[in-house]
């Protein structure tokens, strides 16, 4: 995981160079202009990816129209809670303008201990609880979350067991999921994943199970204007599954000499022309921003 070069601090737009075909791809998408809902962006480390993801997230917070947004780093080390719920927790924090009806009240219980508010199915005309199928949650769909059976006794917390934790939290899941899609029926949300090779395996099955296909490809369950957008230096290749609906960029376009000097002018190296053409030969033989930079800083030393 790379560090910011820019010094860390709120972002800066300003400080972004290029991307510009990268924008217009994603405002495209934005202005929902074709059948796209996932934008991929794959590229080695150090190339610009999750500053590229700040500049999307910047774009949909400050210029109108705004869409409301959610931005999260996914690996490991940064998401703390690396289950589906963990996760739409921490959308649903991140876009908390709009209403969750079903979901928030089910969090509340979750963090409550209160079972109840999870009746099991039977009886309560109550659908199951996502499966859990080759150690993936398969997610189901559709489910209806209700007002606690009467005959079910709240739960303690001395009785919460991990089988009323797991159950409670695909609850929550499948909650959210609903709010999402009445939510995205009439209203564009983008949700942004980076460093997805960084996530646990399960959560990347999840993304691909059931965020991408579920509730993107398939359209009994689809949120219709949910947009994603998913970053790492590897990808899995999600072209058979997701079709038109997906927008890939494979490489963060090249840039040329003016880019590579105001890059250099902004890490603070003042370069020469052949210091540019050389860091421009760098990048071009497959360096990284770093590498070029600091073969920059070096030239620079060296020269003065
Ligand atoms: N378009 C850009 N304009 C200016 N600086 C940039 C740009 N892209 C990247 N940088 C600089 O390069 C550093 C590395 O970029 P970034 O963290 O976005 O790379 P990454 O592709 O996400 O790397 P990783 O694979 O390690 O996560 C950033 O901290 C930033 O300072
Ligand atoms: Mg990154």
């Amino acid at each position: 995981m790379s560090e910011d070069l820019l010094g860390g601090g709120l972002f800066d737009p300003e400080g972004v160079i290029d991307r510009e075909a990268e924008s217009e791809l994603f405002e495209t998408m934005l202005a929902l202009g074709h059948d796209a809902r996932v934008l991929t962006v794959s590229d080695k480390g150090f190339m610009g990816k999750s500053t590229l993801l700040k500049k999307f997230e910047y774009r949909c917070q400050w210029i109108t129209p705004y869409f409301p947004v959610s931005l999260t780093d996914i690996d490991a080390n940064r998401l703390d809670d690396q289950t589906p719920f963990g996760l739409v927790g921490k959308i649903r924090a991140d876009i908390s303008d709009l209403s969750f009806p079903k979901f928030d009240p089910a969090r509340d219980a979750h963090a409550g201990q209160d079972f109840s508010f999870f009746a099991p199915a039977t009886g309560t005309g109550i659908a199951s609880a996502s499966s859990v199928s080759g150690g993936v949650l398969a997610g189901r769909i559709g489910t209806v979350i209700q007002t606690p059976s009467a005959t079910i006794a709240p739960a303690t917390s001395a009785t919460w067991t991990l089988d009323m934790d797991r159950r409670a939290r695909e609850r929550c899941v499948e909650a959210f999921f609903e709010d999402l899609r009445a939510i995205c029926a009439d209203q564009t949300v983008v949700v942004i994943l980076d460093t997805f090779d960084n996530a646990r395996l399960e959560l990347q099955q999840w993304i691909v199970k059931v965020l991408l296909r579920h509730h993107i490809v398939d359209e009994r369950f689809a949120c219709d204007r949910l947009l994603v957008v998913l970053a790492g230096r590897e990808l899995p290749n999600l072209n058979p599954a997701l079709g038109r609906r997906l927008q890939s960029i494979g490489v963060l376009s090249s840039w040329d000499k003016e880019h590579i000097r105001s890059f250099l002018q902004k890490q603070g190296v003042d370069p020469s022309d052949v210091a540019i053409d050389f860091v421009q030969e760098l990048l071009a033989d497959g360096k990284n921003l770093l590498s070029a930079l600091s073969v920059a800083r070096e030239l620079r030393r060296i020269t003065t």
